[in-house]
């Protein structure tokens, strides 16, 4: 008699599928010894869609038999964590550094600021950036006039409709900001904070997979892609980093993660240190 191998049993054949059909899913690169996350991120799909098992959850996603399943299946797999002004140095020295010269150009030619933030998560990282701008342009603060958009990308749909919604918990937004800045960019709604319409109208949010050639219809003076790369191969790394060259203006600034760097990449991109932050600048 055969007895029933268990649903959380993840089989070396139904592993390896499950990572190449992420991987070109969305670029992911998991060896074996991240089996343990397939195994418990993915357990729930099973459960949802009433599978036997991860062989059979494999042979859908790589068959492509249902849509939502494998949407599940990535969103499931991907990495959202971020923070309100995620590793502050960064912003500290964006804040003293780099925007007061971007500002400084942009303002002599009227010109606005294009930033782009991709792989933005659940939107916080755009909203720092936003509250960081309005400082320079805002009174009493600001003496800039130019106006300041703000793209944020990323390929869970999930995470960005948090990021539209722009609704946080007290907990998460207090650990980033401080008062002046909370009572200026949010307002109370229950236990949870939601972004004032000012900061929200600077930032869209839309899907776009890095992996996947694509073509924005405009360029940018600054893109934060932080903590993004880690997760792809060198290859991979390769044609994102060209892809952001690509929508990179003359002169115009790429920021990593802290932890990041641009080693191994062909590249023109020069690298340029502004206090505790190293950038790249085309
Ligand atoms: C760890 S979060 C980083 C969030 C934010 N940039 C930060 O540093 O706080 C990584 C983000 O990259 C996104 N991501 C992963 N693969 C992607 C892809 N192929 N295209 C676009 N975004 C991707 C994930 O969905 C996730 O939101």
């Amino acid at each position: 008699m055969i007895e029933d191998q268990p649903k959380n049993t993840l089989t070396p054949l139904a592993a390896h599928t499950l990572r190449r059909c992420i991987h070109s899913l969305c670029g992911l690169v998991l060896d074996e010894s991240r089996d343990y996350l397939i195994r418990d991120r993915l357990l729930w799909v099973i459960e949802k869609y009433q599978l036997d098992g991860f062989d059979q959850l494999a042979n859908d996603v790589e068959k492509g038999l249902n849509q939502k399943l494998t949407n599940d299946v990535m969103e499931s797999i991907l990495t959202c964590e971020t923070s309100f002004f995620r590793d502050p140095h960064i912003f500290e020295a964006m804040r003293t550094h780099l925007f007061p010269h971007l500002f400084q150009n942009k303002e002599a030619h009227h010109s606005p600021i294009n930033i782009w933030c991709a792989g933005v998560s659940t939107g916080q990282e755009a909203y720092s950036i936003g509250m960081m701008a309005s400082h320079f342009v805002e009174p009493p603060f600001g003496r800039y006039r130019s106006k300041v958009s703000v793209l944020a990308t990323d390929i869970s749909q999930n995470a960005l409709a948090i990021g539209k919604k722009g609704v946080y918990r007290a907990s998460e937004v207090d650990r980033g900001l401080n008062q002046e800045l909370k009572a200026r960019c949010f307002r109370q709604e229950g236990d949870h904070l939601r972004v004032s319409d000012d900061l929200r109208k600077m930032i869209s949010f839309d899907y776009l997979n890095m992996v996947t050639s694509f073509r924005l219809d405009q360029s940018f003076d600054l893109i934060l892609c932080r903590n993004v790369l880690i997760y792809f191969d060198l290859e991979q790394r390769q044609k994102i980093i060209d892809r952001l060259w690509q929508h990179l203006g003359n002169h115009g600034y790429l920021v990593l993660g802290a932890a990041e760097n641009l080693y191994g990449l062909k590249t023109d991109l020069q690298s340029v240190r502004y206090g505790d932050l190293l950038c790249y600048q085309k």
